[in-house]
């Protein structure tokens, strides 16, 4: 059972080649963060997440969420992060989060993908987005292989405490909601609104509107089709990638 989580669509191309290689079934836990779902799996296989990283280590909301979900059958499990460079140190709290949850980690490695971060860095143009697409189809192939055959592996990466001290400096002083808004190009069609993994988006006063609950995961920004989200004055410009890989899975 492959459970993946994506802001902008890069995990969740990765996930659904792994799904494709292993014959396997696929997971949304957007969808069970935003349906705020109780959870409960079986498999008889290795449960693989597929995950963003962000600033060293896994997304918060994503951990706390499979802390709270039960997994039967087979107790091995399998971490595949999608990243710009480099996941650090991710599989460090990735180690206490199987112990948690009392699953044996018998896999970590990443796949390079495009920068979705426009709030922070730049980002590329759709033609170079598309072309580390392509240049991490082999790399994917040869992960969703191991997994198939249930190997193991630790491509383990050096972090300079990313995840222990840079992470919640990150997450109290950058992630925030409070950047975000829409341009007049906006027609309030409520597509970001459904698109928030973390129901954060709403209509109020017919003005669309953040609230606290925010993990940075660029969905609203990079899923508007008119370009009519901004956050602050770093976005202006910029290309939004997302989804990008549908025409590769074809
Ligand atoms: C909040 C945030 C933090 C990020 N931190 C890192 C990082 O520490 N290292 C890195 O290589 N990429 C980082 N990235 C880039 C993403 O990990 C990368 O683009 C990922 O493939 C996005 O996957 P998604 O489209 O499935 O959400 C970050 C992106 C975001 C939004």
């Amino acid at each position: 059972m492959i459970l993946y989580f994506s802001g902008s669509g890069n995990s969740e191309f990765v996930a659904t080649k792994i799904a494709k290689g292993t014959n396997d079934s696929l997971i949304s836990i957007n969808e069970i963060l935003k349906e705020e779902k109780v959870t409960e799996f079986n498999s008889n296989v290795p449960y693989v997440f597929v995950l963003p990283v962000y600033a060293g280590r896994m997304p918060r909301v994503v951990e706390k969420c499979i802390k709270n979900m039960k997994f039967n059958g087979n107790k091995k499990a399998y971490f595949i992060m999608t990243c710009f460079e480099t996941p650090y140190d991710s599989m460090k709290s990735i180690t206490k989060l199987c112990r948690e949850i009392n699953m044996s980690l018998v896999g970590f490695d990443y796949v390079n993908m495009p920068q979705c971060y426009i709030a922070m860095y730049d980002v590329p143009t759709h033609e170079q987005a598309m072309q580390i697409y392509k240049d991490a189809l082999g790399k994917i192939d040869v992960i969703s292989s191991s997994i198939e055959k249930q190997e193991t592996f630790y491509n383990e990466t050096k972090g300079m405490m990313m995840s222990t001290v840079v992470n919640p400096i990150f997450c109290s002083m950058m992630v925030s909601a409070k950047g975000f808004y829409t341009t007049d190009k906006c027609l309030k069609c409520g597509q970001c609104i459904k698109r928030c993994p973390l129901n954060n988006i709403s209509t109020v006063d017919n003005q669309i509107t953040w609230g606290k609950n925010c993990t940075h995961c660029m969905a609203c920004i990079n899923g508007c089709s008119r370009q009519a989200i901004e956050y602050k004055k770093s976005t202006q410009g910029k290309t939004r990638n997302y989804y990008i890989g549908k025409e590769l899975l074809k």
